[in-house]
């Protein structure tokens, strides 16, 4: 079908929103609680828009194309009309960017630049305080930070399958809360996809800001999904992991290991050098020796009890490489096909 976006003629397919068709053709519309993965719920407004005929703007997140429609994304009324709702999320959201771990990134800080709104002119009303204990010990909730888009709520119900957030209390005071808190599996997804730094990581202390931070994208090392995501390092060490927009299997949703099981990496109780057990104790020695002593030892246990005493597990975060290696020295060298793998326990 065809329709017009900004007096472009542009071709639309059946079923596709004015916000997915105005994507695909490189026409930017601006959305808080809009996400692709998510069900659109067209509550933050942001992304209104016009159409020809119509009374009053509509929301471009949730309103489907229809044939010959025209319609005007950034008129000096959207422009307004933006205006005045980044007024009143400003009226419940603190302007603590310096000290926020979002800052950088933060969708409602960008939009707040962009529409050029230097003070918030609405009288600003102070919400009774509210402490609100998260569902896991790995995150913290800043109910004052919050502009209920509610896309932590939609993504633990709709892509995680938990259901354990939802909105409590009316007005002013409503918040999100656990209200299932016995459903959550840590995943942090909510965390993910807020955008405005309400959900921010407990795990280490430093967080860095944006400019200072090297993100490395990776494949997660924890099992044989093969998982994309990004190493956050701050001066050598891995500070955070995200997923911010890199294409993979996992679609930017991770599991609590490859979320928040980094800190083993730069850990100081990590071996480093191999350890020979001498009677009770575990004692430091070279990787020669090591070896050495490795291959003694099984040259005499095959020896005396047969190739088939022995048997071998190995890992789910070992390249493939060295899984194929492995059974290799399983079958070839000590003469077994006593071979398994962690994947399957
Ligand atoms: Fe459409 Fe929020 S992005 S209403």
């Amino acid at each position: 079908m065809k329709l017009h976006i900004d007096g472009r003629e542009i071709e639309a397919k059946e079923n596709e929103t004015i916000l997915s068709c105005a994507k695909r053709q490189g026409i930017r519309i601006p959305t808080l609680c809009y996400m692709e993965k998510l069900l659109p719920i067209g509550s933050c407004r942001l992304c209104v828009v016009e159409i020809e005929g119509y009374e009053k703007p509509v929301p471009a997140c949730e309103t489907y194309v229809s044939e010959g429609i025209k319609i005007w994304t950034n008129t000096e009324k959207l422009k307004e009309t933006r205006r005045e709702i980044l007024q009143f999320l400003l009226l419940n959201h603190p302007l603590d960017c310096p000290i926020c771990d979002k800052g950088g990134e933060c969708v409602l800080q960008d939009l707040v630049y962009e529409y050029g709104i230097e003070k918030v002119t609405l009288p600003k009303f102070r919400p009774k305080k509210i402490e609100v204990t998260w569902s896991t010990p790995a995150i913290k909730y800043h109910p004052s930070r919050c502009v209920l888009c509610q896309r932590c709520v939609r993504v633990c119900r709709e892509l995680v399958g938990r259901d354990v957030l939802d909105i409590v209390e009316h007005g002013y005071n409503a918040r999100i809360e656990p209200v299932r808190p016995e459903n959550c599996i840590s995943c942090g997804e909510c965390l993910s996809v807020c955008p405005v730094g309400a959900l921010t990581e407990k795990i280490s202390p430093i967080k860095g800001r944006l400019w200072q931070i090297k993100r490395v994208s990776t494949v997660c090392g924890y099992c044989g999904v093969g998982c994309t995501l990004q190493l956050n390092v701050l001066n050598n060490t891995i500070i955070k992991v995200t997923t911010n927009g890199i294409p993979g299997p996992n679609n930017g949703t991770l599991c609590i290991k490859g979320r928040f099981g980094y800190e083993f990496v730069g850990s100081k109780d990590r071996l480093r050098k191999p350890l020979i057990r001498v009677q009770e104790d575990f004692v430091e020695t070279s990787w020669e020796e090591a070896l050495s002593y490795i291959a003694k030892r099984f040259s005499e246990i095959k020896e005396k009890h047969g190739s088939d005493s022995i048997g071998g597990l190995c890992s789910a975060r070992c390249t493939n490489e060295d899984n194929y290696l492995f059974q290799k020295f399983m079958r070839a060298v000590i003469g077994t096909n006593n071979v398994d793998h962690c994947a399957r326990l």
